[in-house]
């Protein structure tokens, strides 16, 4: 009984095999990290994507523009606008990520980048692949990192999502072995697990946090996440200055409402999944999703991006200049930061806090009895230009 499904079902097993072991090999030759600071100029892509994403990039372009000004004037930095990300157009040539859009992408070092609708199944598109998830593994962007701070309670985590394999990669590619046995994949690889561990590792070495907390089920997913766990013990070795321990997902997403622990974590490193899931439950003790900004990193290139939906309803109901750019914002200063500028992301980050955490002078409510993306933007471009930022942070923290 069930030879044929299950001789289907080895074949399109072996498929996968073969790619993901194609896969590794990609990743033992991969070059080194890119120096920006050897690029003229370094293109700056943006990518507007679905729903309120043009909306709110567009208030994250000026903000940048604003911020570098002089890099743009001396032709060290230039922006690049790249059309076409949109659900229309990826439902149209039923792609993730258009060829002639990829191309374009991949001809810029850095991207900021507006959400993208993800459709499922029984919504009026067909049923294609996140443009997110295939961007992260276009790109071999590994690294998914996720900052959330909440001065007054003490918390200040930074989380590092493995982005390239774990329930993602293989996520279309399950298999349906009969009408009754459904099948998905989930992936660890050697190298996979040990660069973003290692980055992670890094992370708190560089910054002087003495704190990495490793976070998988492997009591239970035994196989990969027992991999996971193991490298990072592995690649633990090399950091003696840095402690570490580990945590199970379960109780981890428990712990960060604990308000006796919480602030004891500072450099959290986890596999794809689990970090989508605890970033979201992160950004929502920060004030939510809305307010929490991403970067996604690889060698060769970076995307940095919204952690919310592009919530299409807000379009629909003719709001979307009312959608609340912080998040994308809060992305571009996390891209400052990579490309090697590191004082004005800070300036942005200090004048972000004020005018969305303190002051709150103008406050996007996504309805119109609140203030617009663009008004919030020029009021953060304001309070940058105040000769007294630094100060004013000080006393609003
Ligand atoms: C995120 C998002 C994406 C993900 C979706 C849109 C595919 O939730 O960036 O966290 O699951 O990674
Ligand atoms: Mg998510």
């Amino acid at each position: 009984m069930w030879e044929k499904e299950i001789e289907k079902a080895k074949e399109h097993f072996g498929t996968l095999c073969r790619e993901q072991l194609e896969r590794i090999e990609r990743m033992k030759q991969q070059e080194d990290w890119i120096d920006y600071g050897t690029l003229k100029p370094l293109i700056i892509g943006v990518v507007g994507g679905d729903g309120i994403g043009p909306y709110i990039c567009q208030e994250a372009r000026r903000i940048l523009e604003f911020l570098l000004e002089d890099e743009v004037e001396k032709g060290k930095i230039k922006f690049r606008d790249i059309e076409g990300l949109t659900i229309e157009n990826r439902a149209q040539v039923n792609k993730a990520i258009p060829d002639d859009v990829l191309a374009e992408i991949k001809k810029c070092h850095v991207l900021l980048k507006g959400p993208t609708t993800t459709p499922k199944k029984g919504d009026p598109w067909p049923n294609i692949e996140s443009a997110n998830v295939a961007m992260r593994r276009a790109l071999d962007l590994f690294a998914n990192v996720r900052p959330v701070k909440v001065p007054a309670e003490d918390i200040d985590w930074i989380f590092f999502r493995e982005n390239t394999e774990g329930a993602y990669v293989l996520g279309r590619k399950g298999v349906n072995v009969t009408d009754d046995l459904a099948m998905d994949f989930k992936v660890i690889t050697t190298q996979g697990a040990e660069r973003i561990i290692r980055l992670a590792f890094d992370y708190a070495k560089k910054n002087n946090i003495n704190k990495v907390t490793v976070v998988t089920k492997a009591n239970v997913v035994k196989t990969t996440d027992g991999k996971f766990l193991s490298m990072a013990g592995q690649v633990a070795e090399d950091y003696p200055e840095v402690e570490w321990d580990d945590w199970f997902i379960d109780i981890m997403a428990a712990k960060l409402i604990d308000p006796a622990r919480r602030s004891q974590f500072r450099v959290v490193v986890l596999p794809n999944l689990y970090g989508d899931i605890i970033t979201d439950e992160a950004a929502q003790i920060q004030g939510g999703v809305g307010t929490a900004g991403s970067a996604n990193i690889g060698k060769r290139y970076a995307m940095f991006e919204a952690i919310h939906g592009s919530a299409p309803r807000m379009v629909e109901e003719g709001r979307a200049q009312y959608a609340d750019p912080t998040s994308i914002i809060k992305a571009a200063a996390m891209l400052l930061r990579h490309i090697g500028y590191p004082q004005k992301a800070a300036q942005l980050d200090m004048a972000l806090d004020i005018c969305s955490l303190h002051e709150k002078k103008k406050v996007c409510t996504g309805r119109s009895d609140g203030a617009t993306g663009a008004e919030f933007a020029d009021y953060v471009m304001k309070t940058i230009q105040d000769p007294h930022l630094e100060e004013r942070w000080k006393k609003s923290q």
